[in-house]
């Protein structure tokens, strides 16, 4: 439908265009000429190609996709120009066979600065409202960039100035790549429009095809075993509660639900206690680093499920891991698939024994419940069918570089 009108749109311009073409002079017709280019450049000729049960993302009115830009923010998202010691790109930190996590608890930036939470993987990023693990003021793609490019606390990309930009200018694949994004490759090297284009390239990372979705969306009942089966009815069930908080097509209840209608929330699902917090420093108390509000204290975004099978270590500073002196049965040389069901057994381990004694937990849902060794490693081997492999290798997502 949206298509359809910008076509219709872009349409009547084309032809207001071409009414008043006669009437101009030779200099002017030339103007019009490259408005009507950069009109053409910058009108949406996306179309989603979404996986059975998506709804369409909710896409900024001033950033539409285009193909062009997409792939200007795949080569921006991979570009070390935008690190000021050109050493590290967005994609440093989120990598594509990871989901766009990067396996780190606590990632450093260009100046070895450890950053106070992990990395968070970008599967479907086009479908939260809010981004980051508890900064409610990161409501869009296009101003989260500016995170990771100019903060100094914790310094990520270490951008200090606008510099960067004369160096993307002078590299002639740019000269192309803005050109067809934004019609004019000189004036459209500019900041906003390369934190634009990567939060379009972000917008069509989407996440559809695990076994899960086969199942569930694709009518392959036998893509899950008896037992994902038994887990996947546990994970809904309220015995163990996990969908209240990880529902819905993308595992999280911070969604936008079709249109511009969204839903957020941060939950303390009980993984440290009280005195662990109140001796941490104030970045590191979730919520409460922004609210300043002490009742916000260990409160999260329930983070979306997808891909967990690749995004461990899990938890905002990585407090479920693989390898951990807690685990008797480490070997080395493990598996990823190996390693993620270590560190989600102990996940699951965590819920079902109610979590620690922390007052701004959401009690209802983070209690002791009763499930059996063997239920549990049914909830395990279904969180392990949310993997997407064809996200994780697909050439659309790779790094040109
Ligand atoms: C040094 C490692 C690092 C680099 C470089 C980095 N990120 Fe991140 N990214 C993180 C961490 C850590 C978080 C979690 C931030 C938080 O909670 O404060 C994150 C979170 C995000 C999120 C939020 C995802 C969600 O689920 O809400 C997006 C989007 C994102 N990064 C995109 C980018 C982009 C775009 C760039 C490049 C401009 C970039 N990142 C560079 C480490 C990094
Ligand atoms: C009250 C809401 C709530 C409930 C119920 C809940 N979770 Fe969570 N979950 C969260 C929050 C919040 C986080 C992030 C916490 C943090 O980083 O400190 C999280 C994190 C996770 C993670 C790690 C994700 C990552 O990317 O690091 C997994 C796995 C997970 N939950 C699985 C489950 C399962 C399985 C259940 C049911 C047994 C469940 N959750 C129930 C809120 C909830």
């Amino acid at each position: 439908m949206n298509f359809m009108k910008l076509r219709i749109s872009l349409l009547s311009v084309l032809m207001i265009g071409c009414s008043i073409l006669p009437f101009q002079k030779e200099e002017s017709n030339n103007d019009l000429l490259l408005a009507a280019l950069g009109i053409l450049a910058t009108a949406s000729d996306w179309v989603w190609d979404l996986p059975p049960g998506f709804p369409v993302p909710n896409v900024p009115s001033d950033n539409p996709m285009t193909k062009a830009k997409v792939e200007l923010g795949r080569h921006l998202f991979n570009e070390k120009v935008l690190s000021g010691d050109e050493t590290m790109s967005c994609g440093s930190c989120h990598i594509q066979s990871l989901a766009f996590a990067d396996g780190k608890d606590f990632p450093t930036g260009i100046t070895n600065d450890a950053h106070p939470r992990n990395s968070q993987h970008l599967s479907n990023v086009a479908y939260l409202p809010r981004l980051t693990w508890s900064n409610p003021k990161m409501s869009s793609l296009e101003i989260q960039a500016r995170a990771p490019m100019f903060g100094e606390s914790p310094i990520e990309l270490g951008l200090s100035s606008n510099a960067f930009l004369d160096k993307l200018k002078s590299k002639s694949i740019y000269k192309t790549l803005f050109a067809n994004a934004y019609g004019n490759a000189e004036t459209a090297v500019n900041e906003q429009n390369v934190r634009f284009a990567i939060a379009s390239f972000q917008r069509s990372m989407i996440s559809g095809n695990s076994k899960y979705d086969q199942y569930a969306f694709r009518n392959n009942k036998s893509a899950l075993n008896a037992s994902e089966i038994r887990g996947l009815n546990l994970f809904n069930g309220e015995v163990a509660e996990c969908f209240h908080c990880h529902g819905g097509f993308n595992f999280t209840d911070t969604s936008f639900h079709g249109g511009a209608q969204e839903e957020f929330f941060y939950h303390s699902n009980g993984i440290h206690d009280d005195a662990y917090y109140a001796a941490r420093p104030s970045n590191k108390r979730g919520l409460y680093d922004l609210t300043g509000i002490a009742a916000d204290t260990g409160k999260f975004r329930a983070p979306s499920l997808r891909n967990i099978g690749v995004t461990y270590p899990y938890m905002h500073d990585g407090s479920f891991m693989c390898d951990d002196a807690n685990n008797p049965n480490i070997t080395m040389g493990k598996t990823k698939t190996d390693c993620a069901r270590d560190a989600l057994t102990k996940v699951v381990d965590h819920y079902r024994s109610g979590g620690q004694n922390h007052s701004g937990k959401d009690a209802t849902l983070i209690r002791a419940f009763t499930i059996t060794n063997s239920q549990r490693d049914d909830m395990v081997n279904f969180l392990l069918t949310l993997t997407d492999d064809e996200f994780l290798t697909n050439p659309k997502f790779a790094s040109p570089f």
